[in-house]
């Protein structure tokens, strides 16, 4: 049997990527072979390209190349083989996050991102997207001293807050496959929420 497809998405600072790992050791515990994953990057090709999409400068057009090819090479080797196998694939970003930064973030043209996504991987889709949601301001002192920002990082609150309703336009248009996590409650309410969001789903 097909396994299942899940990825986190939310804007920078919103704190998914710290809930991976131990919903991953959970889902092991009851018996699941979990592979754990990320885009941008995920293959040594991919990774490759990560580096380039957060540290050059270029315009979105290119951005938009590079983060579909960086996904067509991650479907084909690692996701769509694990998914083959049964595995449950937890994969921290994926198209969605194309539609919120490069879509909303950016103002890039949503039904060229639609065609893309069709060509790159119309047979490969999330089960079940966890939408971790909180206000702009509050991520950004999340983020605040961390380490150097990014190209993505170093945005406004302006175009994370646009981001931000990217990631809800997306939620409406999805709303059996999109849960609202509400990131900003405490750590051990979200690990609530994230074990809720996959009841029956997994
Ligand atoms: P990460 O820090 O969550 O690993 O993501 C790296 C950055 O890449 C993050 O700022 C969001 C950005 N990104 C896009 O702009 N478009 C995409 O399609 C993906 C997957 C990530």
């Amino acid at each position: 049997m097909r396994g299942r497809f899940i990825t986190f998405e939310g804007i920078d600072g919103a704190g998914k990527s710290s809930h991976i790992e131990p919903l991953a050791a959970r889902l092991r515990c009851s018996g699941h072979v979990v592979l754990v994953t990320r885009e941008p990057g995920g293959t040594p090709l991919a990774e490759q390209l990560r580096d380039a999409l957060l540290h050059t400068p270029m315009d979105t057009l290119t951005e938009v190349l590079l983060v579909f090819a960086a996904r067509r090479d991650h479907v084909k080797q690692v996701i769509a083989p694990a998914l083959a196998r049964g595995e449950t694939v937890l994969c921290d970003r994926f198209t969605d996050a194309t539609f919120a930064y490069q879509g909303a973030g950016r103002g890039f043209d949503l039904a060229q991102l639609t065609a893309l996504e069709t060509w790159v991987h119309a047979d490969v889709q999330p089960d079940r997207t966890l939408w971790f949601d909180l206000p702009a301001e509050l991520a950004a002192q999340r983020l605040t001293g961390a380490r150097p920002p990014d190209r993505f990082e170093q945005q406004s609150p302006a175009f994370f807050e646009r981001v931000r309703t990217g990631y809800l336009a997306r939620a409406e248009a999805f709303p059996k496959r999109f849960v609202q996590i509400d990131a900003a409650a405490d750590r051990e309410s979200v690990g609530r929420q994230v074990a809720a969001a996959l009841e029956g789903h997994i």
